[in-house]
């Protein structure tokens, strides 16, 4: 695997994750399987439309989306880029063999990454309601580091109608107002929108894929 570091600037965010994370990150896979919904079906709704060479998931976490984007595109080339090092050192066992081709990157995307290519996948997937400040200049830095033709893809918390329960998330770091699924379809030419339902009225999560 090629690791890529990069220096964090210590902010609050970078801090606030890190922090978070150095607890859950030792749970991390044996739990968010039963909430965080729609992280398979993004991948494969993107594969009946295109085939990328070179794939960023932003917000990686502990790589099973890398995994998952590793087996659907054999052939790509693919960076997983996240603000928690505690987080990187998970993904990194759980890349097994295909370390040679993903790559990962500690730093916060909220600046340009200096890489001399653009990708025509970049995947969000429960990221952008955790990056608070910073979810609108992490879609304006996407939509810089978009090929023309590419796609950018995200699943995330929508929102919900119970106030007690969007305090909670907010807890633990979630913004839950239905605000990216609306910035994303002003952003970009939608071609996959979908909102759906978590555990009947608790929340809702929606499935996007665009184009500029
Ligand atoms: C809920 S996890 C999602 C992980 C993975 N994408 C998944 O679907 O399982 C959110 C991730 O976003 C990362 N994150 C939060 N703010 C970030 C930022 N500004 N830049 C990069 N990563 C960030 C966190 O460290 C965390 O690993």
């Amino acid at each position: 695997m090629t690791q890529i570091n990069v220096t964090l600037p210590t902010t609050d965010q970078s801090l606030r994750m890190e922090q978070y994370y150095r607890l859950h990150s030792k749970i991390y896979d044996a739990t968010r399987w039963s909430f965080l919904f729609g992280r398979r079906q993004i991948i494969d709704k993107v594969a009946a439309l295109r085939t990328p060479s070179h794939i960023l998931e932003v917000g990686c976490g502990t790589g099973k989306n890398l995994v998952a984007l590793g087996q659907t595109f054999p052939q790509a080339k693919i960076i997983g880029l996240d603000i928690s090092e505690s987080m990187l050192s998970v993904a990194r066992k759980n890349l097994g063999s295909m370390t040679k081709r993903i790559s990962l990157l500690c730093t916060s995307y909220d600046q340009s990454l200096k890489l001399a290519q653009s990708f025509d996948l970049i995947l969000f997937s429960y990221s952008l309601t955790m990056m608070n400040p910073g979810w609108d200049q992490a879609i304006e830095q996407a939509y810089h580091d978009l090929a023309d033709d590419g796609l950018i893809a995200a699943v995330d918390f929508h929102n919900s109608r119970l106030t007690g329960f969007k305090k909670w998330m907010a807890v633990n770091h979630v913004r839950m107002d239905g605000h990216i699924y609306e910035k994303l379809n002003q952003r970009f030419s939608p071609e996959i929108f979908e909102v759906q339902p978590a555990y009947g009225f608790l929340w809702q999560y929606f499935l996007f894929a665009g184009k500029k």
